[in-house]
C-alpha cells in the first residue's frame, strides 16, 4: 500500500507548512490528524479544507502526550513532523547556548520522540517525513546552531530508513518559505529579507508552503523513495 491513500498524521499542521502539507494529502485523498498546540488556531486553519480532516491539540515535546495521542488514534499509515522552534541561530561566538539547547528542546527531540511514540501504532510499509532545513547543509555564517539541530535530524534519515524498513524514512530540507516562523521579524525588515534573498536565488522567489507540501507529498506517495534528503530551497544550496 506504499502509494495509496491513507491515514497521515501531521505534526504542526495549523501553520506554515504543516497546514499547506495538510490540504495537498487530503486532496491527494488521505485521512489527515493534523496536530498543534493551540486548539483554536486548528480549528480556525482547518475550517476551510474540504475533506476527511481532523485535528488534536497536545505538546509534542511531552512523551506522556504523544503516547496517549497515539495509543487513541489508532493504525495511521504516514507521519509528517512539520514542528518547529525558532531558536539556536546566531554567530558562533555570541552563540547563546541556553537558547541553543532551546532550539534542540522545540525541534530535535520533538521530532525523534514523535516517531518513537508512533511505531506501535505506524503501519509496517508507511512512511515517516521529517522537516528539517537547509542550513544543515549550506555553510552559512550565523547557522551554526540550526545546522546542528536540523544536521542531527538529518543525520538519522538513513539509519532509521534501514533499521525501520520496511517502512520509508525521509526528510525534506526547505529554504526560506514565507510562513509565520519568520513572524519574529519585523515586518519591514523581513520583506527586505525576503526580497533580497529572492534576488540570489536562482529561481528568483522565496518559498510558499505549498512549495514544501508538495515536495511532502511525493515523499509520503513515492513507495520506493527512502533514506533520502530532497531539498526544496529554489536552490539555495547551490549558492
Ligand atoms: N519557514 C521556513 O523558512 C523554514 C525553513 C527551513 C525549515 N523550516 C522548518 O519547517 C518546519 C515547519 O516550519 P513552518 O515555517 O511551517 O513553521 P510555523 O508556520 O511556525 O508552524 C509551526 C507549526 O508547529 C506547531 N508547533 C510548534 N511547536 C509545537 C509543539 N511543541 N507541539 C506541537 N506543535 C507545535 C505550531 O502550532 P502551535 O503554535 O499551535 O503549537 C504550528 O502548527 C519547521 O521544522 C521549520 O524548522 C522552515
Amino acid at each position: 500500500m506504499g502509494n495509496s491513500a491513507g491515514r497521515v498524521v501531521v505534526f504542526g499542521g495549523s501553520s506554515g507548512i504543516g497546514l499547506a502539507t495538510v490540504r495537498r494529502l487530503v486532496d491527494a485523498g488521505h485521512e489527515v490528524i493534523a496536530t498543534g498546540r493551540d486548539a483554536d488556531k486548528l480549528c480556525a486553519s482547518l475550517v476551510d479544507i474540504q475533506g476527511p480532516v481532523r485535528h488534536e491539540a497536545f505538546d509534542g515535546t511531552q512523551r506522556e502526550s504523544l503516547d496517549r495521542f497515539f495509543s487513541s488514534v489508532g493504525t495511521i499509515d504516514h507521519l509528517v513532523i512539520a514542528l518547529s522552534g525558532g531558536d539556536g541561530g546566531g554567530h558562533f561566538q555570541e552563540l547563546d547556548l541556553l537558547a541553543l539547547r532551546r532550539g534542540f528542546e522545540a525541534k530535535f527531540w520533538p521530532h525523534v520522540q514523535a516517531v518513537q511514540a508512533a511505531l506501535p501504532t505506524l503501519r509496517k510499509g508507511g512512511s515517516v517525513t521529517f522537516l528539517t532545513s537547509i542550513s544543515a547543509r549550506i555553510a552559512n555564517p550565523g547557522t551554526s546552531g540550526l545546522a546542528a539541530i536540523n544536521g542531527a535530524i538529518e543525520a538519522m534519515v538513513p539509519v532509521l530508513a534501514r533499521e525501520l524498513a520496511p517502512t520509508r524514512v525521509n526528510a525534506v530540507s526547505p529554504g526560506v518559505v514565507e510562513t509565520p516562523w519568520w513572524n519574529a521579524m519585523p515586518e519591514e525588515a523581513r520583506r527586505q529579507f525576503f526580497a533580497n534573498h529572492a534576488s540570489e536565488l536562482p529561481v528568483g522567489r522565496i518559498g510558499q508552503p505549498d512549495d514544501v507540501a508538495q515536495a511532502v507529498a511525493y515523499l509520503v506517495g513515492n513507495g520506493y523513495t527512502t533514506g533520502s534528503v530532497l531539498e526544496c530551497d529554489g536552490g539555495l544550496h547551490l549558492l
